[in-house]
């Protein structure tokens, strides 16, 4: 297996008193479109930082390469920083704002030429290069800032909400396009993102983080289809939660009383964070179906509908289930000929055991 190009071990950050990162370990494969995502104020900014060398942490360990960077400085790093505010000079020239770092390490003027009209070209700006920056739109200025940082070749790209600022449908494209770009170039990216669906679509694997820790770090796949706690379940798209009750385990299986759903056994493996401490079932609103007509399921439960939201191509019903005060979630896909119910209509809930997640 080759060596990971960025080892953090138990790495901790204060600001005085209080600490933004707390025993920080994380693995970063070369060539992966890595994403740290968490809600606002969780660490990402500092825990990104702090690779980049504009941080230095307060304790642990980070090696890029298989070098420690303890005491090398960002400008020796073989990173490079995409900030938020893409801070592209505006008095200078698309072609001048990319060359900069290049001009800063003296490099030949024919090798600046080159690698400055291809960093262009990979952004998608050709024939930009003699633009005023001042003119260029949010995402022509954000290419821009791509463009400088990818021309200096880091083994490492760090970028924090670079497509924030954007609109939504400008973001939605500019996603596919840096995700095309990533693999195109093959360089490392460390994304920085609080937007779930955009680390989703996005990366090869994303670290959840909370308060400075590492909740979970998985494949976009795994962390939504086996999350490692109802608080992670609950960051990464929509989850029902049911009261539950570990009554016995023996061997590969645990017995539970859930609420609603009555006494099930359940393979281990679905305490995906472990047994200690569940108190809970989640199930994705999709895991469960409302059945009509002669259709059946591998278990059944009368509930009632109590809301429903249209969205033309799906359907979101709150439905009330039987011991339980609030409602659950369940979305379907409006096919061809599938009657819609309304409120106050009974409904027969389809669900399988297998797809019930036993969470703390
Ligand atoms: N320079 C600083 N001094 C003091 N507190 C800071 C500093 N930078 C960040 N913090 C605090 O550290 C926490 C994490 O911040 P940050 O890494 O920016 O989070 P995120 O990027 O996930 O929103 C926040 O509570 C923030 O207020
Ligand atoms: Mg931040």
């Amino acid at each position: 297996m080759t060596q990971p190009i960025i080892q953090l071990s138990g790495l901790d950050k204060f600001y005085g008193n209080f600490q933004a990162l707390s025993q920080v370990d994380l693995d970063i494969k070369t060539g992966e479109f890595f994403s740290l995502l968490g809600p606002s104020g969780c660490g990402k900014t500092t825990l990104l930082r702090s690779i980049a060398g504009f941080e230095t942490p307060s304790a642990g360990s980070l090696y890029i390469d298989g070098q420690s960077m303890d005491g090398v400085p960002a400008n020796k790093r073989p990173t490079n920083m995409v900030f938020q505010s893409y801070a592209i000079f505006p008095h200078m020239s698309v072609a001048e704002n990319v060359a900069y770092g290049l001009k800063a390490r003296k490099l030949p003027k024919a090798e600046i030429k080159t690698r400055v009209t291809d960093a262009i070209a990979m952004v998608g700006l050709q024939g930009f290069g003699e633009r005023a920056s001042h003119g260029l739109s949010g995402g022509q200025r954000q290419r821009v800032a791509l463009a400088r940082a990818l021309v200096l070749k880091p083994r490492v790209l760090l970028l924090d909400e670079p497509l924030s600022a954007l609109d939504k449908k400008l973001r939605e494209q500019m996603q596919s396009e840096l995700r095309q770009l990533q693999r195109a170039v093959g360089i490392t990216f460390v994304l920085v993102t609080h937007d779930q669906e955009e680390a989703l679509t996005m990366s090869d694997r994303i670290a959840v983080m909370f308060d400075g820790t590492i909740a979970q770090v998985a494949t976009p796949q795994d962390l939504y289809g086996q999350p490692c706690s109802r608080r992670v379940a609950n960051f990464i798209g929509m989850m029902n939660f049911l009261d539950a009750k570990i009554l016995s385990t023996s061997g590969e299986t645990v017995d539970v009383d859930v609420q609603s759903f009555g006494k099930l056994t359940l393979p281990l493996g679905q305490a995906t964070g472990g047994l200690e401490g569940c108190d809970a079932v989640g199930v994705r609103p999709e895991m469960l179906t409302i059945l009509t007509g002669s259709q059946t399921a591998e278990r059944e439960i009368e509930a009632v509908v109590s809301e429903v939201f249209y969205y033309g191509d799906m359907t979101y019903y709150d439905v009330r289930l039987p011991f339980k005060e609030e409602s659950v979630t369940i979305t379907m896909r409006n096919t061809a000929g599938r009657s819609i119910l309304g409120v106050g209509e009974k409904a027969r809930v389809g669900w399988s055991a297998s797809s019930l997640l036993l969470l703390k």
